[in-house]
């Protein structure tokens, strides 16, 4: 493996303020505007996934996205697919790659990249509901976030919040 300067992590993530994520393997809501602006920002970068993700999401290659899939399960490789066994290779191997490093998920991926030390970017999009659910985001509110961009928005379900935050 090539030697790489370690790039900081882009977490993008959409969850209610009780943190929930998704539920049964999938997300607890369908928000079009923010599927649209988790696609827009994910084109062309590298994503970091977990296996559960990578299987609820078949068009993962699409728009030129290099997927980074963190599984047990090496026979999980197709074309264009990289998968490694832990967060700290998937890294490892995304600092090799082009394009920023997001970072999509799951739970655990998520804590260990807010874990990681690395200077941090979260695309947060806080939905302003109590939605039941069974994965969650790990708490990210005791860290000393800098806000770099806020917006408002709601479709006829929900009421939710775009904002950009970063730690040095
Ligand atoms: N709202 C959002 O923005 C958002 C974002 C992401 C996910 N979600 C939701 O969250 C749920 C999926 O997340 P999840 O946390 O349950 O699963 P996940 O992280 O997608 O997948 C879990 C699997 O990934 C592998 N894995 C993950 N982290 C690992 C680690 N650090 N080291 C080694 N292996 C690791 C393991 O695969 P093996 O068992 O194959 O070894 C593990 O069983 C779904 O409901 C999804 O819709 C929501």
């Amino acid at each position: 493996m090539q030697d790489a300067a370690p790039k900081p992590l882009h977490l993008i993530v959409a969850c209610t303020e009780s943190r929930v994520i998704g539920r049964g393997g999938r997300l607890p809501w369908l928000i079009a505007e923010d599927t649209a602006f988790f696609h827009a920002a994910t084109a062309g970068q590298t994503v970091v996934l977990g296996r559960i993700c990578y299987e609820t999401w078949p068009q993962v290659r699409s728009d030129g996205r290099k997927p980074v899939v963190i599984s047990r399960n090496s026979a999980l490789a197709l074309s264009g697919v990289f998968v490694t066994p832990n967060f700290t290779s998937a890294l490892e191997l995304a600092d090799t790659l082009p394009g920023k490093i997001m970072i999509c998920g799951g739970e655990r991926i998520y804590a260990e990249a807010l874990a990681s030390g690395r200077p941090l970017h979260l695309h947060l999009t806080l939905i302003h509901a109590e939605i039941a659910g069974d994965t969650f985001m790990p708490e990210w509110r005791h860290l000393p976030w800098r806000e770099h961009a806020r917006r408002e928005s709601a479709d006829t379900n929900y009421r939710y919040t775009f904002l950009e935050l970063s730690l040095p």
